[in-house]
């Protein structure tokens, strides 16, 4: 038995020889067994601290509605409640998800075994300790007190420092010994993401800045670890699944280029958007506002590339939620992007800095992008690691309902409620208090988004548990979205 394994080839490339390679339905099995120990310990790790940032997320909502709740104690207060989500989110949940992602894809578009997969599996621990200890100090108080960076520079950021570096050189090991020539540009993205989240995080976090030099590296780091940790994975993530469900190659190589290139020139010279109005050089930003303009490039280069793989197809989506939700992850990729440069240019800047604006931009970003294109990664990979197929039709659907109802909720109360807030700080006539009052009722609606999300996370995460630790999920069962190929074959009937 034969399969093409993971080929998103181009229609360019489709004449080299490598492309041709066949690989046995044994050899994908290899590939997926060899980083079956790191992969799933990644994923179960994430899922633990999804729920953790979940509630710390609402609790950090609840408290713009009841500014008193659980305000007694001062390891409950906003000040370290807010930061302890970001950082749980994004380190924990989002980057530790990532690992799994790069440890399963690189074996698979390398055609070659997992290398190193204990040094990946000691790094993924490694990390997670680093996180745990450093979100107990942010919670007990000891913060390094800048936004992205607050984690303890002395007991955490070592320990996630050696942890990234072990999972990346599994993954540069694993490249060095590919058996294919050319790299699909998932390869680039991935492998490209683990020394330059090394670079910045150390720059970053260099004890050396002062004043306004800190609060520029600062930002610099914020920005990059978006661009070129987050959205590199879960780029790479989404060009391996989209062309690999549907069964077609990628639409174009060169766009794809395109798109790597422009994203790396460009994003590293965008964060100080961050500091528009701050105490910045003028050239430094508006070097940033340029750049970010710039960025219309890559990203209208991603979207065109990924939007022609799938058109025609987009049917499918309804038998593939790695399918729906990659799909959707791509849409808010280019729909960040776009909210991103407007939010870059001074006069829209001006009045939606400081604002519920940046929050909305944020999630619908690390959400509706990052996080639903690792739950799409998660959807497929999973059964193949597990060998066991999800066991429920109907919980997929309520995940994927409820998580992308409630964060469009929370993206569109927050929208209208940024706006509203930054006109009214701008309006002479109106004290600061109506600023605060008339955006109420918007954080109001994205506390009931919160909570629909939450459930949302509570049904994957149960849902991920029956799948992994009984025998619900099972081989003998049809997998719950099994009419998508029917649905594949009849599309290319002329
Ligand atoms: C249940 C889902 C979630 C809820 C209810 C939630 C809620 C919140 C709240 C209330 C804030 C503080 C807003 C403010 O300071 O004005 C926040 C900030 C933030 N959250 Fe979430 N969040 C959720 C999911 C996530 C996820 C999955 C991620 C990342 C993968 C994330 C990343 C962030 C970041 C980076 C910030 C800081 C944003 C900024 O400064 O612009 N959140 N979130
Ligand atoms: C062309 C692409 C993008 C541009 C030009 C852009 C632009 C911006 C700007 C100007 C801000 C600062 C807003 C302010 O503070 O007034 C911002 C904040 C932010 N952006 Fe983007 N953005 C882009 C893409 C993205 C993507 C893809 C993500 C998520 C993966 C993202 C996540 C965020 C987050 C989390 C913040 C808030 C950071 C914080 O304050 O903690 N952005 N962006």
């Amino acid at each position: 038995m034969t399969e093409t394994v993971a080929s998103p080839r181009t229609q360019q490339d489709s004449t080299l020889e490598h492309s041709k390679i066949r690989v046995s339905a044994d050899e994908v099995a290899a590939y997926d067994h060899s980083g079956r120990q790191p992969v799933l310990l990644g994923f179960f790790i994430a899922v633990v601290w999804l729920l953790v940032g979940t509630v710390l997320g609402d609790i950090s909502s609840f408290k713009f509605d009841r500014p008193d709740l659980l305000s007694e104690q001062a390891y409950l207060t906003f000040g370290r409640i807010r930061p302890a989500h970001l950082n749980v989110m994004v380190y924990g949940w989002a980057s530790t998800a990532m690992f799994s992602i790069s440890l399963w894809l690189m074996p698979r578009l390398c055609r070659t075994r997992l290398r190193w997969a204990t040094a990946a599996t000691a790094g993924i621990l490694i990390w997670t300790l680093g996180l745990a200890v450093g979100t107990v100090l942010l919670i007990a108080g000891y913060s390094d007190g800048l936004e992205w960076l607050e984690l303890d520079g002395q007991w955490a950021d070592p320990l996630l420092v050696a942890g990234a570096a072990l999972v990346g050189a599994s993954i540069w090991r694993t490249l060095a010994a590919r058996r294919v020539h050319h790299l699909y540009v998932s390869v680039w993205y991935v492998a490209a993401s683990y020394p330059w989240f090394l670079i910045i995080f150390i720059a970053g976090n260099l004890p050396i800045y002062q004043g306004v030099e800190s609060a520029a590296v600062n930002w610099f780091y914020a920005h990059n670890a978006l661009g070129l940790w987050l959205t590199t994975i879960n780029l790479g993530l989404i060009y391996y699944l989209l062309p690999k469900i549907i069964g077609r190659p990628i639409y174009s190589y060169w766009l794809s280029l395109v798109g790597f290139w422009g994203l790396a020139l460009f994003y590293a010279l965008n964060g100080m958007h961050h500091l528009i109005g701050g105490p910045l050089p003028s050239w430094m930003i508006a070097t940033s506002i340029t750049a970010s303009i710039m960025m219309i490039i890559p990203v209208v280069a991603v979207g065109i590339n990924q939007h022609m793989t799938v058109v025609g197809r987009f049917g499918a989506m309804r038998y593939s939620p790695a399918l729906t939700l990659a799909v959707i992850a791509a849409m808010s990729y280019t729909a960040v992007s776009l909210q991103g440069i407007l939010t870059a240019l001074v006069s829209v800047n001006r009045i939606t800095h400081f604002t519920h604006w940046t929050i909305a931009h944020s999630h619908l970003g690390l959400y509706m992008f990052v996080t639903l294109s690792l739950f799409g990664g998660m959807y497929y990979i999973l059964p193949r690691v597990l060998k066991k197929e999800w066991p429920s039709t109907r919980l997929v659907r309520a995940h994927i309902l409820l998580v992308g109802g409630g964060m469009i909720l929370y993206v569109v109360a927050l929208g209208i409620g940024g706006v509203l807030q930054g006109l009214s700080l701008l309006a002479p006539s109106e004290g600061f208090e109506v600023s605060v009052t008339s955006t109420r009722p918007w954080l109001l609606m994205r506390s009931v988004a919160a909570v629909i999300i939450s459930a949302g996370h509570i049904v994957f995460a149960y849902h991920a548990y029956l799948l992994a630790f009984t025998h619900r999920g099972s081989l003998t069962r049809q997998p719950p979205f099994f009419e998508l190929k029917p649905v594949l074959v009849k599309k290319r009937a002329p």
